[in-house]
């Protein structure tokens, strides 16, 4: 076990974990692609890229359909497989642009320079592996790509339940920080607020969203 990552922190990073969640139900999250992957991206000339937890495959898929080829990693082969599934459904042409990868984040880490887009929408980590891997991510960004990263802001209390994954939460400008500003430019660090509907009323959260391009 790495020193910085507790046991609970390992069981929320582990394939049976995440694979008795995406077991639970049919689907866990919307289906819809995240809105500042959208936001973001739709302005970029499609290339190569990487979604780094990529869960049931709606960012990719999106991604794919508007001419990407994809790379979705994630340590659940049941949420590759919804992926894959739902990518089939909506054909070929698109299906056959995404590769669906099982992979361990704690571990894993692209090739130098291997995407134009490397994307992690709520891939979170302990401080210490969070900036190895986000170090690793960076890495993989193409000179003239792009690196995009949302997440939790720890300005909001994590939901009841979920108090342990505080830690896990991250600003913009902490992951600015790993970058050198010799090779990048930082295009976007802020944390914009949303409004969620939970059952016990609507809430305010912040996003934490870091959008940077390696100078070509
Ligand atoms: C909060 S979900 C986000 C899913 C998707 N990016 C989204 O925004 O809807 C976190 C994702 O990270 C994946 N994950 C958790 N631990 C992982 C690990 N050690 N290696 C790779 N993926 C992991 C989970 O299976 C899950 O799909």
């Amino acid at each position: 076990m790495l020193p910085s990552m507790t046991d609970d922190d390992l069981r929320m990073l582990r394939q049976d974990f995440w694979d008795d969640r995406y077991g639970s139900s049919p689907q866990i999250w919307s289906g819809n692609p995240n809105p500042h992957l959208v936001d973001r991206v739709a302005r970029l000339a499609p290339g190569r890229a990487v979604d780094v937890g990529s869960g049931e495959g709606a960012d990719a898929l999106w991604l794919a359909e508007r001419g990407w080829r994809v790379t979705a990693i994630d340590v659940s082969p049941v949420a590759l497989r919804k992926g894959a599934e739902r990518a089939a459904a909506v054909g070929a042409e698109v299906a056959e642009r995404i590769t669906w990868t099982r992979a361990d984040v704690l571990e894993w880490g692209p090739d130098a320079g291997a995407f134009d887009l490397v994307s992690a929408q709520f891939m979170h980590l302990p401080p210490e592996p969070r900036a190895a891997l986000f170090t690793r991510l960076a890495a993989g960004v193409a000179p003239g790509g792009t690196l995009l990263i949302v997440g939790h802001h720890p300005v909001d209390l994590a939901p009841e339940g979920y108090r342990h994954l505080h830690h896990m939460r991250f600003t913009a400008e902490e992951v600015a920080g790993l970058l050198d500003p010799e090779a990048w430019e930082v295009v976007l660090a802020d944390a914009p607020a949303r409004t969620v509907e939970r059952p016990d009323g609507v809430v305010t959260m912040h996003d934490a969203r870091l959008e940077a391009r390696r100078r070509a």
